[in-house]
């Protein structure tokens, strides 16, 4: 029996991955294959112009089995598309029979030296798509990774707000009733080195036991930028984005645990507000496109400082579980991080996932500090949990990022509000210690004394929200 040939359907045809290598990403092997609607503004993930849909399995059990994903082509991999469906521009529609978003951009003068179109028709499409849409208009969020320097956006805004319901017979919406096409067992060599996606968990725990040297690749949202722009390369690359021991979401009585590699999107979709914390910062990580890729499993083993995750996950008291061949242990994420772009992880270990102890504490924010509202990175970030019994401060967890090496908790801040009455006073002088936490410094994003002062605003904020009483089922009194 002859091998299986790698290759992807596109646009409704097969299209071979022949030639590609494991460090290709699936914007040039598109653009190389004659597809060249899609475009390179940025190759790191912030312009959208990019953006390509992909059908992956619905997040969430209701209706229809099938999701029109929009994904940033210049980060992914071209080989972790073996096997699946992907639609690009060309497919959605053509001069003579525009697509319905196409139309509306049209209409509206959406599209102005039309760099950056076929980003927005892919991204405006997934919304057309989206599973749980359930009336004309465009969620904000549909198109916060796609960027534009012609229209000034009005145009393009009327456009997605313009946007009707799929018409019965529209191939695409119909196509999301089958099941989206399963993970395949790919293995593609090239001079550049291997990618090899592992079946399972113990596929995946066995490869890196292998292969010491190779790189685990979930989203690859920054493993896609390394490669792009930095020309990270390596021999062995284990794409883990399918691997269903990573991608479960269980709630317990005492925990949530949330899998390493479930995408943000789909975190945001299963969970929904049932940690509010995390629900407050999920939308304001990167971009609706980012966020179709980026898993806490990668925002935890990049170990950034500025990471938007982890000082969420701190200020939640979270425990992150290692996974390696000879077996599991799990570590507070206290003590996960120990310098900068450090971790406890070792050889051979992934994480499997991160478990979140209930029960949540009543009081909680996550403040993100940054120079645009969405697809920005933190200048700070601080995330506040507090328990307020009788009045009093009995418990606070407070996670911060881009304050220090590694993101930390404000361990002097939580010392000096336990204990003391839930009041403005308290926060003032909690504010005070707060601003001297971390050791922040000044660079192109913010000044150090800049970063200081919102430390100092961040729990005069919670306070003015959260300030009056709350009785112990968590309803204000
Ligand atoms: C435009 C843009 C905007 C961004 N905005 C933000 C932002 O607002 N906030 C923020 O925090 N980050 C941001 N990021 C960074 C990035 O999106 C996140 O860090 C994301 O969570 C990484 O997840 P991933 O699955 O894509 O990681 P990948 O790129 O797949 O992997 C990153 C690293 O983690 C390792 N890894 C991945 N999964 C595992 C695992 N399960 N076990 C062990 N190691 C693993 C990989 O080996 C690799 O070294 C942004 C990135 C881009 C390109
Ligand atoms: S080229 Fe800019 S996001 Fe991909
Ligand atoms: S129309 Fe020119 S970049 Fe958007």
């Amino acid at each position: 029996m002859s091998a299986r040939l790698p290759s992807a359907t596109v646009n409704g045809a097969p299209l071979g991955l022949e030639g590609v290598t494991s460090a290709t990403n699936a914007l040039d092997w598109l653009r190389s294959s004659g597809l060249t609607g899609a475009k390179e503004g940025c190759a790191e993930g912030e312009c959208g112009a990019c953006a390509v849909l992909v059908a992956r399995p619905r997040a969430t059990d209701a209706g229809d089995a099938t999701e029109w994903i929009a994904i940033n082509a210049c980060l992914v991999p071209a080989a972790s598309l073996d096997g699946q469906e992907i639609v690009t521009v060309e497919g959605l529609g053509s001069p003579d029979e525009l697509h319905p978003v196409q139309s509306e951009l049209a209409l509206r003068g959406g599209s102005q030296c039309g760099y950056c179109t076929p980003g927005f028709v892919c991204s405006l499409a997934a919304e057309f798509y989206r599973a749980d849409r359930t009336s004309p208009g465009c969620d904000p969020h549909a198109l916060s990774g796609n960027l534009c320097r012609c229209t000034g956006y009005r145009p393009i805004q009327d456009a997605a707000d313009a946007l009707g319901m799929p018409s019965g017979d529209d191939p695409y919406a119909r196509r999301r009733a089958a099941a989206a096409p399963t993970a395949v067992p790919t293995r593609l060599t090239s001079a550049t080195g291997t990618y090899a996606r592992a079946a399972d968990l113990s596929d995946a725990l066995a490869l890196i036991a292998e292969h010491p040297e190779g790189v685990l690749v979930a989203g690859s949202t920054d493993w896609g930028v390394e490669v792009n722009l930095r020309a990270a390369r390596s021999p062995f690359v284990i794409g883990i984005d399918r691997v269903d021991e990573l991608r479960t979401l269980e709630e317990h009585d005492d925990c949530v645990v949330v899998g390493s590699a479930l995408t943000l999107s789909e975190i945001e979709q299963r969970l929904g507000n049932r940690v509010p914390l995390l629900a407050e910062l999920l939308p304001q990580f990167a971009s609706r496109l980012i966020r179709n890729g980026a898993t806490l499993g990668g925002n935890l083993a990049t170990a950034s400082p500025i990471g938007d995750a982890a000082p969420a996950l701190l200020a939640l008291e979270a425990e992150v579980t290692l996974a390696s061949a000879s077996g599991e242990r799990s570590v507070p994420l206290s003590e996960f991080f120990t310098g900068y772009r450090q971790t406890v992880r070792r050889p051979g270990e992934i994480i499997r996932h991160v478990s979140i102890p209930l029960p949540l504490s009543p009081i909680a924010a996550f403040h993100k500090i940054a120079k645009r509202r969405f697809d920005d990175i933190s200048s700070v970030a601080v995330a506040c949990a507090l328990d307020v019994r009788d009045g009093v401060i009995s418990k606070a967890r407070i996670g911060l990022g881009g304050v220090a090496a590694t993101p930390i908790r404000a361990l002097s801040t939580e010392r000096r509000l336990e204990g003391q009455p839930w009041s403005e006073s308290t926060v003032g002088e909690a504010a005070r210690t707060l601003r001297d936490e971390g050791t922040p410094m000044g660079d192109h994003r913010a000044s150090a004394a800049y970063r200081r002062a919102m430390l100092g605003t961040a729990l005069l904020r919670l306070h003015a929200d959260h300030g009056e009483p709350v009785s112990t089922d968590g309803v204000r009194v």
